[in-house]
């Protein structure tokens, strides 16, 4: 491990600078960040000192292997051509053998990526959130086969900024903090070196997978299960609002990693029955959410649990100052990587139109007739304001749904489930949706409450556009939002412009 502190840090994010500073809270964000060459840079210098010398090693020797093969078939072809018409029958027979073996080592080397179950392309366009990469393969990696197939078949064909910054280095035992924008792959970014890491055979908890909310564990816990598809690892799901009996139940059989939120782990590890002494990864989603007071001291419980030897990954789109102190009192030497220089999804168009509150739900109903909704997600700030905007939007004759916290759980499921299919244009829903949910048919997000915070209103914009993906963001502003629009704008760098007559449907709908 490099222990040059400078090296580590990128500017402005490190010890010695008064805080990680890389928060969108209460600072002007912008002056945070160094312009992404100069950060990769960095990174890249420190990634050399970082890895493994095995593995560059093991890349070397592979490249070597590679070489000389290519160069055997090279000479061999040569030889056999040379030898057309002079050499002897049986020296040219026995080199035609050894050729179609060694096509045959090549060839079943790729049979498997034949054999692959692709789901269709996504053909539509991308942004530089996700295309700018450095060119790395998943198979850089040296991942097992089977974990390689999940991804593929997930339909991930070349890892994303986050995924080639995070992957290597968490495979390499480092703590990790990791910011970069929503919807870019942050959650395949510690999945898959978390699956990779696990061993099967070894039937204990290795890793806990910690997010704020319920539904972002199924989601989570769902993703774990496709990229580990063709391997033998049990994933399990552990949220309040469930039968904590069950939960005792399933644990009694193999768990290799856990997702779940923190109050119902901390429950189940304080019970004696989750036991986490071998879990040698904790990983923490939105981690900035995660260390808010309502979480932060289940959170500090819970790592007592733990072998003293964890490596610990943080992530998150955001990371206000408040995550410093954490940081400093629990990661070892953690590798820091920020992948936003600028805040905002390029590819989201951000409106805000000014209104009354008695004006909002016509507005609404406007937006509803000139809009082309894909499938929208419209946030209010209460539980009560979502049930009575749901009632509202249900009266005016469009399909809507709504979610908030105050549900039972299994209503929610059922919604959240039903949604993700399609089985409905429009979500109304409080902040139970504004992180880490990833349904990716939803290209408009309305703000029908604006929000209070830089932090919300970044995560609830970043529900559309997902991996790159266009997207379009209409705020309702009141006299009384004014100065909450002004300060938004200012921290997160970001222009909200007034909605235009008309939209042109190209800048939400490629
Ligand atoms: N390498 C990849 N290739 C193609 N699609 C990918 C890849 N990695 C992730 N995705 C897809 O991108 C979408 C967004 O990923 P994910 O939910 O992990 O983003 P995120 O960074 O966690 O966002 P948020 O900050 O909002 O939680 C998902 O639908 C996921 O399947
Ligand atoms: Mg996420």
């Amino acid at each position: 491990m490099n222990d040059n502190v400078r090296g580590r840090y990128p500017p402005g994010m490190g010890r010695g600078r008064g805080g990680i500073g890389i928060g969108v809270g209460g600072m002007n964000a912008n002056q945070n960040f160094q312009p992404r060459n100069f950060q990769q840079q960095q990174q890249q210098y420190v990634q050399r000192e970082v890895m493994q010398n095995a593995y560059h090693q093991q890349q070397e020797r592979q490249q070597q292997q590679q070489q000389q093969m290519h160069q055997q078939m090279q000479q061999q072809q040569q030889w056999l051509r040379r030898n057309q018409v002079g050499g002897t029958k049986e020296s040219s027979v026995d080199e035609v053998d050894k050729m179609v073996q060694s096509e045959a080592i090549d060839r079943s080397s790729q049979d498997w990526k034949a054999k692959l179950k692709l789901p269709p392309p996504d053909s539509r366009y991308r942004t530089e959130d996700v295309t700018a990469t450095k060119g790395n393969e998943f198979e850089d990696y040296f991942l097992k086969r089977e974990l390689l197939m999940g991804i593929y078949e997930k339909g991930f064909e070349r890892p994303s900024p986050i995924q080639e910054e995070s992957i290597p280095i968490a495979l390499t035992g480092s703590d990790i903090l990791a910011r970069a924008k929503n919807g870019t792959g942050k959650t395949a970014a510690f999945c898959i070196p978390a699956l990779e890491k696990i061993d099967q055979d070894n039937n204990v908890i290795q890793v806990v997978i910690l997010v704020p909310t319920r539904e972002l564990a199924l989601q989570t816990s769902q993703v774990c299960k496709e990229l580990a598809k063709h391997l033998k690892i049990q994933v399990m799901v552990t949220t309040g609002g469930t039968s904590l009996r069950d939960d005792i139940m399933r644990l009694y059989q193999p768990v290799h990693l856990l997702v779940g939120t923190p109050g119902r782990i901390l429950d189940l590890a304080k019970k004696g029955v989750c036991i986490l002494k071998d879990c040698s990864m904790l990983i923490m989603d939105e981690a900035d959410k995660l260390l808010s007071p309502e979480f932060q001291p289940s959170i500090e419980q819970l790592i007592r649990f733990l072998p003293s030897n964890r490596q610990i990954l943080m992530y998150s789109a955001t990371f206000p100052v408040t995550v410093k102190d954490f940081k400093d009192r629990y990661l070892q030497k953690p590798y820091v990587i920020n992948l936003m220089d600028e805040l905002t999804l390029k590819g989201i168009t951000q409106y805000y139109a000014f209104v009354e509150e008695r004006q909002k739900v016509h507005c609404l109903n406007t937006l509803f007739s000139k809009l082309q909704i894909n499938q929208s997600i419209i946030f209010c700030n209460s539980v009560n304001r979502v049930e009575l905007l749901a009632k509202k939007i249900t009266e005016l004759g469009y399909s809507c749904f709504y979610i908030h916290a105050k549900m039972l759980q299994d209503h929610r499921n059922r919604v959240f489930h039903d949604f993700r299919n399609g089985a409905c244009r429009n979500l109304v829903c409080t902040d139970l949706f504004t992180r880490g949910i990833d349904i990716q048919a939803v290209n408009v997000v309305i703000n029908f409450d604006f929000p209070k915070n830089s932090e919300t209103y970044l995560h609830r914009v970043g529900r559309s556009g997902r991996f790159g993906h266009l997207g379009l963001a209409v705020n309702l502003i009141t006299y009384e939002d004014r100065f909450n629009l002004y300060k938004i704008e200012q921290e997160l760098g970001t222009e909200i412009k007034q909605i235009p007559p008309h939209i042109d449907q190209a800048i939400y709908c490629r």
